[in-house]
């Protein structure tokens, strides 16, 4: 493929703008659609009426458009089987097929990749039964962690303190359904302490290359205080793993686990992402995604010189081998803003200012945005739009991002000003 190519990402959330942000620099672009897209990522490729998890759709759209690369940002469509679908009928898509997905939506299985394959990762039981889980627990220490098999949006993991809490959650999950699914399967796994870095990949089947090692913020307030949420801010480059150790996880962690899949026909190609915990006996993997990281991507793509669409070519073609990455200097620093009330129930339809003013001094990738009735954004989700910042060092990074997040408004706007600051202080690092 040398010609300009016609180009379709699937997703509508900062993640997919950052993701069309960057190929639309890409020379090789002709032209870019997204589906569904939102208000901003408008501003850079095409939006399409498709849902992300459409799979008929999607795919009678790639056709009529005669797409020639499609990209997937989240997990749903992946595990619908969107890539089986689209190879199926000779598309080119990058991702990781519906089998293959299984490494991020069954815990339960990633588990017993890491076992087989000596990923270091916290000791964990696993139980098809709620009676033999809560005999369990008496034989182990708290706080212990819950994690149901399956996709639950973010729900399926919780940290109990004390035996009581873990039985209810463990009654919770397999009898009460309280997840809205019965779950079958789940694990109790050792409580792991430490700070955590995502590490993804990119990976073809045969070469891993990874990327720049993030950070994000779960906690809605401040400190790390108040409910999980989507994500509330993300930086990198992280020096809490240093290169060596990159080279190492990928040695130990992403080629093991690569190859393993194959052998389980379950071949992955795509972006594998590591969530680790930084603990005193080194990093230990508490989970794998088959995809980009929201809001890791939003920081980790901007610092990215190389060319990503053609990477992506290359990895479809299986020849990351003769690729390298090329990385800005400095860090980048992002700053989700959310609606009033997020992670909980909050109002969308809420016109957004002040975007105009943000000028080339930041990037502001949307969320949940989407056109008023006078054709400018107005709110449309929880999580509305990551500004950010890059920088010489994280600290500067962070001050582009705040700088330009303050002269941004829309009603009930709430963000977390301590996105960075620990490591930018030299704290922890
Ligand atoms: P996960 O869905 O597996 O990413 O889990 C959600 C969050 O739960 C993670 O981001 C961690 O903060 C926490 N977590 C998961 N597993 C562990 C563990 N073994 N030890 C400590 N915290 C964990
Ligand atoms: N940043 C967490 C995730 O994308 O799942």
């Amino acid at each position: 493929m040398t010609d300009k190519l016609r180009v379709l990402v699937i997703g509508g959330g900062a993640r997919e703008h950052a993701i069309c942000w960057a190929i639309a620099r890409s020379p090789r672009c002709g032209k870019l659609w997204c589906a569904p897209g939102n208000w901003g990522i408008g501003q850079v490729a095409e939006n399409l009426p498709v849902a992300a998890n459409d799979i008929d759709g999607l795919l009678a759209t790639a056709r009529k458009l005669r797409i020639d690369l499609t990209i997937v940002g989240p997990e749903g469509p992946l595990s619908l089987g969107v890539v089986d679908r689209f190879r199926e009928a000779g598309l080119a898509i990058v991702g990781p097929t519906a089998s293959a997905t299984r490494i991020e939506s069954s815990k339960w299985w990633a588990k017993e990749i890491m076992r087989e394959t000596g990923v270091p990762t916290g000791r964990a039981a696993r139980f098809m039964d709620a009676d033999a889980a809560i005999e369990y627990l008496s034989r182990v220490s708290f706080p212990t962690v819950i994690k149901a098999d399956g996709l639950a949006a973010g729900k399926g993991v919780v940290i109990a303190r004390t035996p009581d809490e873990a039985m209810a959650t463990i009654e919770d999950f397999m009898e009460r359904e309280t997840l809205g699914v019965p779950v079958r399967k789940l694990l109790i796994e050792e409580f792991l302490t430490g700070r955590e870095v995502s590490l993804l990949a990119l990976v073809d089947g045969e070469t891993v290359l990874p990327l720049l090692p993030a950070c994000d913020h779960k906690r809605v307030g401040d400190g790390d205080t108040g409910p999980n949420t989507g994500g509330m801010g993300a930086y990198a480059p992280t020096e809490r793993l240093s290169a060596a150790a990159i080279r190492d996880l990928t040695r130990r962690v992403f080629v093991p686990v690569m190859r393993r899949m194959a052998r389980k026909d379950a071949a992955f190609s795509g972006i594998l992402y590591a969530g680790l915990i930084l603990t005193e006996h080194g990093p230990k993997v508490i989970e794998f995604n088959a995809r980009f990281g929201d809001p890791e991507t939003q920081v980790v793509l901007p610092l990215l010189r190389s060319d990503l669409l053609e990477l992506f070519v290359a990895l479809n073609e299986r020849r990351l081998r003769e690729q390298t990455l090329e990385w800005e200097e400095g860090a980048a620093a992002g700053v989700v803003l959310a609606s009033g009330g997020y992670p909980g129930p909050y109002e969308t339809g809420l016109p957004i200012d002040g975007l105009d003013a943000v000028g080339d001094d930041a990037l502001v990738f949307h969320a949940g945005t989407r056109a008023g009735a006078d054709g400018g954004p107005v709110t449309a989700g929880g999580r509305v739009l990551t500004v950010v910042g890059r920088g010489p060092s994280l600290a500067a990074a962070r001050e582009r991002a705040y700088a330009a997040a303050d002269r941004i408004t829309f009603p009930g706007l709430h963000l977390r000003r301590d996105i960075g600051q620990a490591e930018a202080a030299g704290a922890g690092a």
